[in-house]
């Protein structure tokens, strides 16, 4: 079976080889082999290499048929066994016999790579085979020395012997292979110099002698090969220093000359190297300062490695200016100085930066915000970690404030005072000794052996007691209040309810600032600076000393309830998304007040730009546009669907009204006023029982007819935001529960799921919508008012909302083409039957919470509708038009039962 098939395909192969190879050949080779001399020889060499007559088929004609031969005029001039494999009996015995090559005197490239030759090349192999331009023995086992021969093959111009065991020396005879462009003799076990001659190679542009055992100095002369892009010398046992000529290759690209033992300094200018890209001189002895000017400050520098070697100094200024860096590695030195203050002018949003294992110092900077990878660790800087540095740096081993695995004080102020520079004591004043890392680990395990040695037992049962008191606290205030105490959002499931702050990583919630930073930064929180009186805390704008504008929040813990900003940082230690307001970091020295600071948004909060002044003079007022406006309310929806539904437990915001959406420069959503959110009600059993604990005094019931601790509450919230979209009434998500009964009156009558005009009546009339976003508006409306049902169960999902939001137009248009189809997907619970669910069950039951007198007018305005639908077109009409003339009793609605249901597990 398997002989015949392979016999089968063989055949094919040749039927295809010989319908298609002879055609291609006889475009530019039309002539059969016409020496016999020639196909003794290649009989000859298919016998001594054992190749198959796969390739080389015994009877075909070598010029037309067999694989890699290339012939001009019919002779050979090429042959390319690279890759072939070996008969069963010629793989036995493999040698490099390739005597039968001599006696093609045209041959011009023989290509053996990856094709065993094991056994060394033949002495007579230059002389003979004089006419060779390229021979390629990559990766072919090839033993013993290279044979002096070679440098008499005068017209190679590409000799490629890497990966091999050559051993012995380089001939100083290949210096006269003055044609030669690529030579490549990487990866083997040469021993010996690099022959001074090869400054004769002038034609070079390839050098690669890397991964050999060469000693002694690079020579001189490869400086002067004008020609030379690449350069790599790296993994040998070169010694002395680098030539200075180097820095004069002009063409030079990619200079690797790493893993040596090379000493000195490097050569003081390299200006000459204008196209150098990379440029890699790790692992060697070298020594000394770079000057600023290094490089040429047009440098095409990409990669820059100078990794464990003993330079000194700065780094050189000429760094930060290079358009192009991508890598920039010079970690293991003991390069000193303070990192420049300003970002890097380049495109290095993919750049990593290793300068770790120096002797760095001073603050971080801006410049960190330049790279994608960043690694300072082992040095010596202090202060805290600003926010543009990513969480992913490595910070290991340096000075700084609050970050885990720091040096130790003693470590740290003899550096700073032995150069007569002040060192920040971790931020803590000079009397008290130890400086405390928000997260003691490792290092500080000492101190605390200590502390609990002289304290001793009494220590530990104050310990426990104050435990006791702390847990006995903790136990009332989940009495009183609501969710607070319980964990924000632990992101992992299963632990239970760490305690307040206790496990707040504070390198993941921004920097640590002084009080005397944030007052610089606020003007002293004068009330010019003020924002707002919010009700978690006064909100001022500030600008950092790095000139960065802020928000800061000022937490008054006399006035305020504790938990609140820990509860904030737990938050933010825990959630990051790109839907929430960035948090820069926090100032939690004061005992009294507390602060934390934002990245300020440019465009405000959605009730404050709703509307802009256009102009001062006249107080003229422009409103934000449709898409505008879409494009919030999908941000928000993706934010507090990511709470719902992909934090576990479930967040609620809690406080979801136009104050709560900020605004960045491209009007993109964060959602801000994080105080208050808290995991839902109900998900864990811990809140389960606390629940039912103070079932009776459950105090926070809103407008929403439930528990604000509902992710229904958030929605019920979102849909007051969507109205105000839609209407552009300022303030309606803030209204009070009155207030809101009165709004929810008027408007509600006119969102019909079945008459697209009547949401005109409506609609902001600042918005110009033509046609088509009409729809979009009416869309929004419909779910915003599906939203804002009365009864927390019928409220469709945040995920859902999302969707409909994603897709407006399906809202409006799918669900009057496809109402038989609806009934079938209900029971998936897809999203657009969560929306109609709740929009039925709206227009059944009285959707304004305990008013049965609206009930005539909005429902007089639906049944209208409606009954003009049951004299129109049959259910199944279709189109958008006929969707103001839709029948919507309960049989073509049906309940889909359980999909909007939020206590209801997930069903997709
Ligand atoms: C050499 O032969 C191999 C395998 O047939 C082929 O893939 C390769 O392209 C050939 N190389 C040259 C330079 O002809
Ligand atoms: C030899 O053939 C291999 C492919 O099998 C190719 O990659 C290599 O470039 C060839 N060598 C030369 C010098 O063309
Ligand atoms: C080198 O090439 C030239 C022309 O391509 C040819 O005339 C000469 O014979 C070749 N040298 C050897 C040693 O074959
Ligand atoms: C070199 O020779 C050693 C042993 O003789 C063998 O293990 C190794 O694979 C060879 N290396 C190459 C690249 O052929
Ligand atoms: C070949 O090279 C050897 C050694 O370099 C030299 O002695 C000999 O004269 C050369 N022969 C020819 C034909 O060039
Ligand atoms: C840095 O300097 C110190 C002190 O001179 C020396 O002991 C250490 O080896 C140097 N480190 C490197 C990587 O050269
Ligand atoms: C950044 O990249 C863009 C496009 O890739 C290029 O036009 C611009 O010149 C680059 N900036 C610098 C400073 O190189
Ligand atoms: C620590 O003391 C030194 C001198 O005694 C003083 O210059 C420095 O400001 C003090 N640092 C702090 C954080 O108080």
């Amino acid at each position: 079976m398997v002989d015949q098939r392979s016999i089968v395909s063989c055949a094919l192969f040749l039927v295809v080889v010989s319908l298609f190879e002879p055609t291609f050949e006889q475009q530019s080779q039309p002539l059969p082999l016409g020496s016999t001399t020639e196909r003794v020889a290649l009989l000859e060499l298919r016998s001594s290499l054992g190749l198959r007559s796969r390739d080389w088929p015994i009877k075909a004609d070598p010029c037309l048929i067999w694989r890699g031969i290339q012939c001009q005029n019919g002779r050979v001039v090429g042959i390319n066994i690279s890759g072939f494999r070996r008969t069963r009996l010629g793989s036995q015995n493999p040698q490099f016999s390739v005597d039968a090559l001599a006696k093609f005197t045209l041959l011009q490239s023989f290509n053996a790579s990856n094709f065993l030759l094991p056994g060394s090349i033949p002495d007579w192999f230059g002389q003979q085979v004089g006419s060779l331009q390229v021979l390629d023995l990559t990766s072919c086992s090839v033993l013993g020395p290279i044979p002096l021969s070679l440098g008499n093959s005068s017209n190679l111009t590409g000799l490629y012997l890497s990966h091999n065991n050559l051993t012995g020396t380089i001939p100083a005879s290949l210096s006269q292979l003055l044609h030669l462009s690529v030579f490549d003799l990487s990866r083997n076990r040469l021993t010996g110099s690099i022959p001074t001659s090869f400054g004769n190679l002038r034609n070079l542009s390839v050098l690669d002698i890397s991964g050999n055992y060469l000693s002694g100095a690079i020579p001189p002369g490869i400086g002067t090969l004008m020609k030379l892009q690449y350069l790599n010398l790296s993994s040998n046992m070169l010694s002395a220093s680098i030539p200075a000529q180097l820095g004069d290759l002009d063409s030079l690209v990619d200079l690797d000359l790493s893993a040596n033992m090379l000493a000195g300094s490097v050569p003081s200018d390299l200006r000459g190297l204008r196209n150098l890209q990379r440029m890699i001189v790790a692992e060697n002895l070298l020594s000394g300062t770079l000057p600023d000017n290094l490089f040429p400050s047009s440098t095409q520098l990409q990669v820059i490695v100078l990794r464990n070697n003993g330079f000194t100094g700065g780094l050189p200024k000429v760094l930060w200016s290079m358009p192009g860096l991508s890598l920039l590695d010079v970690s293991g030195n003991n390069f000193t100085g303070l990192l420049p203050n300003s970002s890097l002018n380049a495109n290095a949003t993919a750049a990593v930066f290793n300068i770790s294992q120096n002797l760095f110092y001073g603050s971080l900077t801006p410049l960190l915000g330049s790279f994608s990878v960043i690694d300072i660790s082992g040095n010596y800087f202090q202060g805290g970690v600003p926010g543009y540095v990513g969480t992913s740096a490595s910070l290991d081993r340096n000075c700084l404030r609050n970050v885990k695995n720091q040096k130790t004080l003693a470590e740290c102020s003899s550096f700073y005072t032995g150069r007569g520079l002040t060192f920040d004591n971790f931020g803590q004043p000079n009397s008290t000794q130890p400086p405390p890392p928000a997260k003691p680990p490792g290092k500080s395990n000492k101190k605390v052996i200590i502390l609990a040695a002289v304290l001793g037992g009494v220590g530990l049962i104050v310990l426990l007691v104050l435990i006791l008191v702390v847990l006995l606290l903790c136990l009332r205030k989940r009495g009183t209040t609501t969710e607070r105490g319980v964990g924000v959002g632990p992101i992992t499931t299963g632990s239970g309810p760490p305690p307040p702050g206790g496990s707040i990583n504070f390198s993941r919630v921004g920097d640590a600032f002084t009080y005397q930073q944030l007052l610089q930064a606020a003007g002293d929180f004068s009330n010019t600076n003020l924002i707002k009186n919010g009700h978690s805390g006064d909100l001022f704008r500030g600008v950092l000393e790095n000139g960065i504008p802020v928000v800061i929040k000022r937490i008054d813990l006399r006035s305020m309830k504790k938990e609140a900003y820990i509860q904030e940082l737990e938050f933010f230690n825990k959630v990051s998304h790109t839907r929430f307001v960035p948090l820069l970091g926090h100032c939690l020295e004061n005992e009294n007040e507390k602060f934390l600071v934002y990245k300020y948004m440019p465009n405000g909060d959605l009730s404050s730009s709703l509307y802009k002044k256009t102009n001062t003079v006249d107080d003229s007022l422009q409103s934000l546009d449709w898409i505008t406006r879409l494009k919030i309310a999908l941000g928000a929806a993706e934010g507090l669907s990511y709470l719902h539904h992909e934090c576990n437990p479930p967040l609620v915001h809690r406080d979801v009204q136009a104050s709560s959406i900020l605004l960045d420069d491209k009007f993109e959503v964060r959602l801000g006023s994080l105080t208050d959110v808290c995991s839902q009600e109900g998900d864990t059993h811990q809140s389960r029982i606390t629940r039912l604990l103070r079932l009776p005094q459950s105090s926070e019931q809103g407008a929403s007819g439930s528990s604000t601790a509902l992710c229904s509450y958030d929605v019920y919230c979102f849909g007051k935001v969507l109205l105000e979209l839609v209407t552009g009434k300022l303030g309606i998500s803030a209204s009070s529960d009155a207030e809101m009964k009165e709004l929810l009156d008027q408007t509600l009558p006119y969102i019909s799921i079945y008459d697209k005009e009547l949401v005109t009546k409506i609609v902001d009339p600042s918005l110009i919508v033509d046609e088509d976003l009409l729809e979009e508006v009416w869309a929004m409306a419909v779910v915003a008012r599906s939203c804002l049902n009365p009864k927390p169960s019928r409220r469709p999902l945040m995920r859902y909302i999302l969707k409909a939001l994603e897709n407006p137009l399906k809202v409006v248009r799918e669900d009057s083409s496809g109402s038989a189809r609806l009934r079938t997907t209900s029971s998936r619970g897809s999203w657009n039957a969560a929306v109609f669910g709740s929009w039925r069950s709206s227009s059944e039951v009285v959707v304004i919470p305990g008013a049965s007198t609206t009930k005539g007018e909005g429902g007089s305005g639906l049944k209208h509708s409606g009954t003009t639908g049951s004299q129109g077109s049959g259910p199944n009409g279709g189109g958008e038009l006929s969707s103001s003339r839709r029948r919507h009793s309960r049989d073509i609605f049906p309940e889909p039962s359980g999909v909007q249901d939020v206590e209801r597990p997930d069903q997709d």
